[in-house]
């Protein structure tokens, strides 16, 4: 289902270019010194990069996904470096058909790769980005950003998992086409324990020794709601998901999907064993890790977490 108001086209001229910057400022609340200018969009777009944005009739631009020409692995693709939408317009498909808006730019260019990098603790955009989109994860990066002046990023560490959307694979192909992905019916291990304590989910340490073929990773439901009630937890989760991915990925898997938590408020990042080898930097999050995050121990069973029932999916 589709949002039939809304068109979903290439960026125009200036005027176009200005509005994606009052958007950034209206969906991150980011100072002007962190914002993409209008000058560095246009440029950026003139060197192959690809600005799609979402207009409505009466409000104009609602949203729009924004890359810029990537190199790696001795080949061309495009790395998306921003994709928003107004408060007031999402949960209507927006933010996907400007997804696949890009794959199908992405694919008349010749290219075969979008990468994008997302805040592993947000359920929503992994979802969004793992279950309806069909990228893989399997990189870390610690602190990608430093701190900034986002609303969204709550003064913490800015870690992301690197999103990989490999155009043309079976199973982009597969949802491009309105098809749902086969869940994978393998055993899982849970590589957390989550429970309620106080209204607050907490988490235990992650188990790092594991070799299921499938892993399941609990985060909360809704992070923007952790953050503000806990700070202090927040960061403790922050922690415990970083030093997760760092140990299932340096032991060749990848996050394929976002599951609701079985019997649980959170969500549930889905990690499978991938044939390949590990990347080379998959490792980098857990020794980063160490040395920027000392371990903390688990609160579990000293106190209680994110609001009961809230966000559950
Ligand atoms: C991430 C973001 C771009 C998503 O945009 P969006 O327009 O809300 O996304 P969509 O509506 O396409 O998809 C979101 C959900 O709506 C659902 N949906 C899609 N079409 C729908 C429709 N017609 N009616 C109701 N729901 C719909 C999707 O299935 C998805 O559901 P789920 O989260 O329960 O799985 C938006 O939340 C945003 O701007 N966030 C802040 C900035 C940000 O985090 N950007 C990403 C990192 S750069």
């Amino acid at each position: 289902m589709t949002e039939p108001d809304v068109a979903v086209r290439a960026v125009r001229g200036r005027a176009d270019y200005d509005a994606c910057v009052s958007l950034q400022r209206e969906v991150w609340g980011l100072s002007d010194l962190e914002i993409t200018s209008a000058i560095q969009l246009i440029a950026t777009v003139h060197a192959g990069g690809l600005l799609l944005v979402a207009e409505t009739a009466r409000e104009g631009l609602v949203g729009f996904s924004y890359g810029f020409a990537a190199w790696s692995d001795g080949a061309a693709h495009l790395h998306s470096d921003m994709l928003a939408v107004l408060p007031a317009w999402r949960e209507r498909g927006v933010g996907l058909r400007l997804k696949w808006a890009q794959r199908e730019a992405a694919l008349a260019r010749g290219l075969a790769l979008v990468t994008w990098t997302f805040d592993p603790m947000r359920a929503k955009n992994a979802r969004l980005n793992l279950r309806h989109l069909g990228a893989v994860a399997r990189e870390l990066l610690p602190d990608l950003y430093g701190h900034t002046s986002s609303a969204l990023h709550h003064g913490l560490p800015t870690d992301r998992l690197l999103a990989r959307w490999e155009l043309a694979s079976p199973r982009v192909k597969r949802l491009a086409a309105g098809k749902a992905g086969a869940p994978s019916s393998s055993r899982s291990l849970r590589i957390n324990d989550v429970r309620l304590h106080g209204g607050l989910l907490v988490s235990s340490e992650p188990r790092v020794e594991f070799d299921a073929p499938r892993l399941l990773l609990e985060i909360p439901a809704d992070w923007d709601a952790l953050c503000l009630e806990d700070a202090g937890l927040a960061r403790e989760w922050q922690g415990i998901v970083r030093r997760a991915f760092a140990a299932a990925f340096a032991r060749g898997y990848a996050a394929v999907d976002l599951a609701a938590a079985p019997d649980a408020p959170g969500a549930c990042y889905v990690l499978e064993r991938v044939t390949r080898r590990p990347s080379r930097r998959a490792g980098r999050g857990r020794t980063t890790t160490r040395s920027r995050t000392p371990r903390r121990a688990s609160r579990a069973g000293r106190r209680d977490t994110t609001r009961a029932g809230r966000g559950r999916r």
